[in-house]
C-alpha cells in the first residue's frame, strides 16, 4: 500500500512513529482521528500534513452532508479549526485548509446548496491535492537535480521524502530525480533528534529504495563538513518567508553556519505552497514547542534526571543569507530571494485569474 490512501470515506496512513520497526496502517475515520494523527506525527511532514488536513475536510464534509446547507457550512468550518490547531509551523496546514474551505464552500453556493454534492467535490478535490502533490515533488526534483553531479556526496537533515509528502519527496525527491538520470549519489542522513525523522524515516526511505546512505549523529556533520566530504546539503521546509528565511526541522539553522564556514551550499527544496508571502520574514514565523519528553527520554527510555528543565522547539529558521538556492516546482532561486518570490507569486497570481 502507499503510505496514504483514501477509501470509503477513510484515510490509511503509515503510522510513522512505528517506523522503521513496525510497517502499521492506521484507519483514520472522523476528523478527530485526523487531527490527533498529525498533532502525535503519526503523519508528518509539510506536504503530507497538508495532504491528510484536505481528506479530513472531505471526512468532514461526507460526515456532515445530511444537514442543511448553514448548518453544514458551521461544521465544515469548526472541523477546519479544529484542524488548524494541530501544529503551528507548517505553512501547508493552513494553506491545505484554507484551499479547502473557500472551494468547498464555493461548489455548495454554486450548486443551491447540495450538501452531498459539495461532499462528492470535498472528496474529489482532497484526491486531487493528493495527486497534484506527487506531481510538485517531481517537478521540484528535476529542479533541483540540475544542482548535482555524478558522484556528488549530499548531507541531508530531517526527513523530506515520499514520507513527508504524498509521495516522491521534496529535498529527497531532489535525490531520486538525479538518480534517474543516472547520476551515483553518496548520503549522509543526520538522525535527527530528539524524535529521529533522519534515522528512521530518511535512511528507512532511502534504504529501501537502493541509495548508498550512511546515518550520523547530529553533532558529527560539522566534522563531516570540515572533512570536505559533502558537496552539497539539501533539505525541506515547513515555511518560508517572503523574503527567503526558512522554517525547518530544529538543527537546520545549525547545519546552514556550518554550510557557511566550511563552503559548503545549502539548498531548500519545498513547494510554493510552503512559501508564505504574506509574512516578510522568519521572525514572524510560529514555532511549535513540543513536550520536554521528547528531550528526557529516548524513546520511552527516561535518559535525563527528573524535575529539571527541557527546551524542546521542533524547528528553527535559517536566515536566507545562508541559503544558496530555493529550489521549487517553478525552478531553481538564488539570493537575494525578496524580489525573486514576490514576481513568482505575482506570475502565478496571473495565471490563476
Ligand atoms: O516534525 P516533522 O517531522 O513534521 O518535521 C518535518 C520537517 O521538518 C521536514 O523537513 C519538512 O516538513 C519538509 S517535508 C517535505
Amino acid at each position: 500500500m502507499e503510505h496514504i490512501a483514501f477509501e470509503n470515506g477513510v484515510l490509511y496512513a503509515l503510522d510513522q512513529r512505528a517506523l522503521p520497526v513496525k510497517e502499521e496502517v492506521v484507519a483514520l475515520r472522523t476528523v478527530e482521528d485526523v487531527a490527533e494523527a498529525i498533532r502525535t506525527l503519526l503523519v508528518r511532514g509539510a506536504p503530507l500534513i497538508g495532504v491528510s488536513a484536505a481528506y479530513g475536510m472531505a471526512i468532514s464534509a461526507a460526515q456532515n452532508a445530511a444537514l442543511d446547507a448553514d448548518s453544514f457550512r458551521e461544521a465544515l468550518r469548526a472541523d477546519a479549526r479544529l484542524l488548524a490547531g494541530t501544529r503551528p509551523t507548517a505553512v501547508n496546514l493552513f494553506w491545505a485548509l484554507d484551499r479547502c474551505e473557500r472551494e468547498i464552500l464555493r461548489e455548495l453556493d454554486e450548486n443551491g446548496g447540495d450538501t452531498r454534492s459539495a461532499a462528492r467535490f470535498a472528496q474529489a478535490l482532497a484526491e486531487k491535492m493528493h495527486r497534484e502533490d506527487v506531481e510538485l515533488c517531481r517537478r521540484i526534483g528535476e529542479n533541483g537535480a540540475t544542482l548535482l553531479f555524478d558522484g556528488a556526496r549530499v548531507l541531508t537533515h530531517c526527513n523530506a521524502g515520499a514520507l513527508a509528502t504524498a509521495g516522491y519527496g521534496t529535498a529527497l525527491g531532489v535525490l531520486r530525480a538525479a538518480r534517474e538520470q543516472g547520476m551515483r549519489l553518496k548520503v549522509y542522513a543526520d538522525e535527527t533528534r530528539p524524535l529521529l525523522q533522519g534515522a528512521r524515516l530518511t535512511a528507512y526511505e532511502l534504504y529501501k529504495d537502493g541509495f548508498d546512505v550512511t546515518l550520523l549523529c547530529d553533532n558529527m556533520a560539522a566534522t563531516l563538513l570540515r572533512d570536505g566530504k559533502i558537496d552539497r546539503v539539501i533539505v525541506g521546509a515547513d515555511r518560508i518567508a517572503a523574503n527567503g528565511d526558512t522554517a525547518n526541522k530544529i538543527g537546520t539553522y545549525g547545519l546552514s553556519v556550518l554550510c557557511k564556514a566550511h563552503g559548503v551550499p545549502m539548498t531548500i527544496a519545498a513547494p510554493l505552497s510552503t512559501i508564505d508571502a504574506s509574512i516578510e520574514t522568519g521572525a514572524q514565523i510560529p514555532i511549535e514547542n513540543r513536550a520536554g519528553e521528547e528531550v528526557g527520554h529516548f524513546f520511552g527510555v527516561q535518559t535525563a534526571p527528573e524535575g529539571i528543565s527541557f527546551y524542546n522547539p521542533a524547528f528553527d529558521v535559517t536566515p536566507w543569507e545562508n541559503i544558496d538556492a530555493i529550489v521549487t516546482e517553478c525552478g531553481v532561486l538564488r539570493p537575494p530571494f525578496a524580489e525573486k518570490i514576490r514576481a513568482l507569486f505575482a506570475q502565478k497570481d496571473q495565471t490563476d485569474r
